[in-house]
Formats: structure tokens, sequence, C-alpha cells
């Protein structure tokens, strides 16, 4: 009997980053360490400068720079990114990070298969300054979610979640450095299920092994889910 890898082959992912880069760097320790039974093809970066790139150079992976200003408009940058996702043959893409909005002929392009990190407790707070807007609100707790792209702004349905409480002493950067690691260890543990093929998407809904997820899964701090 072949475990699930070997009939399917390593699942093939692109990951998509815009800055430091500490989710991708997470994603390439899990690879390195046996954790993670994933093949990084190629990270897409839309800054030259992006500190994340050290991290796919020093792990031999192929990079593609491709800067948005060098593209007269939103769907001109996200064709080249697509054209070059498309030629690795990525079967997830992973947006790390991407601090770029993609438009609706990518979102449909690559629909079911691309997800995103983002610092929220989804549905509360899609866009920016999330942890500054929980803190506005009251909020007595935060985390992180991911979820399939669609063309709406982190509008896609939730995969998985991590939460911690907000203290009375909290600001934005407190929450965003206890955040962080968990942040990491729910990318890793919700690529897994990707990997394992337990988690998948089709025609827009996302399944858990033969089950419509109804809720997003919700992650231990340890990387279990419950
Ligand atoms: C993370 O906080 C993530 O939630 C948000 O952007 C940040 C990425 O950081 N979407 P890094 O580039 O992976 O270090």
């Amino acid at each position: 009997m072949k475990n699930t890898s070997e009939k399917h082959g390593k699942l093939k992912a692109a990951v998509l980053i815009s800055g430091t880069g500490s989710n991708l760097k997470a994603l390439i320790d899990a690879v390195q360490s046996g954790k993670l039974d994933l093949d990084i093809v190629r990270v897409v970066c839309n800054r030259a400068q992006a500190g994340g790139i050290a991290y796919a150079r020093a792990a031999d992976i192929a990079v593609s720079i491709i800067s948005h200003n060098a593209y007269g408009s939103r769907q001109a940058h996200d064709e080249a990114v697509a054209r070059v996702l498309e030629q690795d043959q990525a079967e997830l893409v992973i947006l790390a990070g991407y601090m770029r909005i993609l438009g609706e002929a990518f979102t449909t392009r690559f629909t079911d298969r691309t997800i995103n990190l983002h610092p929220s407790l989804l549905p509360l707070y899609k866009g920016l300054n999330t942890y500054a807007r929980a803190l506005q609100a009251g909020d007595r707790e935060t985390g992180a979610s991911i979820h399939m792209v669609t063309s709406g702004l982190d509008a896609g349905p939730v995969i998985s979640q991590v939460r911690i409480p907000i203290r009375t002493s909290d600001d934005a950067t407190s929450l965003s450095n206890r955040l962080g690691p968990l942040e990491h260890k729910l990318l890793v543990a919700t690529v897994d299920q990707f990997c394992k093929r337990k988690i998948r998407s089709e025609s827009g809904r996302v399944l858990y092994g033969s089950q419509v997820l109804s809720q997003p899964l919700q992650m231990n701090h340890d990387g279990s889910f419950r």
C-alpha cells in the first residue's frame, strides 16, 4: 500500500513574499528538518530588496524577482507572476507576507490552489493594521488565519486559525511578537495538511477528508489541531 505522497508525488508549492520572509523561513526549516514533505519549487518576490530572498537563495530554491514597478498595470504584473507559477506547475501557491492584492484574472486562474496567511481572526479585520484595530475595538483575543484566496480581499473560506488572548498591557508590537512564532506554526501545520492531502479545495469549497470544512480548524499552541 503506497502512502499518499508516493501515490501523488510530493506537493509542488511556490511561495510569494514581499518582505522579511520569516514565514518562508519556517517552511524551509520544516522541509529541511523532515517535518514537511513539500517541494518548494520557487519563491517569487515583488521587491528586489526584500530580506526573505536570502532564505530562498541559501536553500537553493529558484527565485524570481518580479517587481511590480516594472509593469504598467496590476494585471500585467499578475500575469508575469502567473506565467512563472505555471511553468513550474505549482500545485499550491502560498502567499506568505505577499503585500500585493492579486486581481481577479489571477485568483480565477489559481482558484482552489492559493492560500494566504492573515494576521487576524477572519472574518474580522480584513486588510491592514489588524492588531491596532483589534486593540481599538477592545477585543479580548486576536490571532491569525489561513484562508483560500478568492477575488475578495482576505475573503475566501478560512481553513485554520490560531488564537492568543489580548492582555491590558498589549500594544500592536507585543501582539505581533507573541503571534509571530504561532503564525509560523500555523502555516507549517496547515501546509502539512495539504501535503498529506487531508485538506484540499474544490469548486471554492474546502474539504477536510471527504467532508466540507464548516468551521476553520483551530490550532493549539503546540501545533496540533483540535
Ligand atoms: C505576517 O505577519 C503575516 O501575517 C502578514 O505579513 C507578515 C509576514 O511576515 N501577512 P514575513 O515576511 O513572513 O516575515
